[in-house]
């Protein structure tokens, strides 16, 4: 599939997507979200990537759903196209690491878009909000749910009742992103971060992720039970030998992803 609203890039094990619409700050019109949902299912089924990373420019991570696009839909319309399910959650299905880094907005389905993300490596520029309200809608993305669970309700009920933008240092305080950097040292840093969790192994980063996100889906005991069962099962992995032989004999391990 050729793009026309995202650059990809593999850079060693990590893919990287890059949301490229600069006239429109990277609004998600159905090409974008579909161009997204085909390289997540690309990099998803590529034996070579083992971490993802979805960023968009140092003004924009993404200013929202297309504005323009959505203007004229109906309900019908929306109903029947399955608008946002049909083509925008393929992140969430993603069972390899998915790290977004944000620069500039963060607004709308560009925040949820970064939520339906592992982690958020925010510039320090970055400005995350759920302004659908001053247009007469409403988060349709999973903003009202995940930021609610991430940041609790106080602020979440605040941000998507009156719209207000939240910068990044804010964002880092109540736990919307994990960290802060330099705007002009995101993307290098968020490879990094990719580079060193590609480095290790593959299922059992990816039984991590599973495993932490099951936090959001579950009761505690349940969670937990989920874990311990996970944890025995990474005994059966030629990997697990590898990293404690490794420590025991003061050397790099060499993981297989078996
Ligand atoms: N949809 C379509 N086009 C958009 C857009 C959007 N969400 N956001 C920006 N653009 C376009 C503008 O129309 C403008 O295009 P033209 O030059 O052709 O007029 C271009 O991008 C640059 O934008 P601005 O001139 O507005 O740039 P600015 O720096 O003055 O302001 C901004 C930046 C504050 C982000 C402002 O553009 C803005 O408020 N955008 C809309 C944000 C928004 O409401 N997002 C929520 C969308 S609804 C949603 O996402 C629903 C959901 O939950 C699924």
């Amino acid at each position: 599939m050729a793009y026309e609203c995202i650059l990809t890039e593999e850079d060693g094990n990590i893919g990287i997507i890059t949301l490229n619409r600069p006239d429109a700050l990277n609004a998600f019109n159905n090409q974008l979200m579909d161009e997204v949902t085909a390289a997540v299912k690309k990099y998803e089924a590529n034996d070579d990537i083992s971490c993802m990373i979805v960023t968009g420019s140092e003004k924009a991570f993404a200013a929202g759903a297309d504005i323009k696009e959505m203007a004229s839909k109906g309900y019908m319309d929306v109903y029947k196209e399955e608008f946002i399910t049909a083509n925008w959650e393929e992140v969430t299905r993603a069972r390899k690491p998915v790290i977004a880094a944000v620069n500039g907005y963060a607004l709308g389905g560009g925040c949820e878009l970064a939520l339906m993300c592992d982690f958020i490596i925010a510039g320090d520029s970055a400005k995350f909000g759920q302004p659908e309200i001053s247009i007469g809608a409403m988060p349709g993305a999973g903003g009202t749910q995940r930021l609610a669970r991430f940041i609790g309700k106080s602020k979440a009920m605040e941000m998507c009742l009156t719209g207000r933008m939240m910068d990044a240092e804010e964002a880092e305080r109540c736990g919307l992103v994990s960290r802060i950097v330099p705007k002009g040292e995101l993307r290098e840093e968020a490879i990094r971060v990719a580079k060193q969790i590609a480095g290790f192994s593959r299922p059992i980063a990816m039984l991590t992720k599973e495993s932490v996100n099951r936090a959001y889906e579950t009761t505690l005991s349940e969670g937990i039970r989920f874990e311990r069962r996970v944890f025995h099962s990474v005994f059966a992995l030629e990997d697990q030998k590898e990293g404690m032989a490794a420590f025991v004999e003061k050397r790099k391990p060499a993981f297989k992803n078996k």
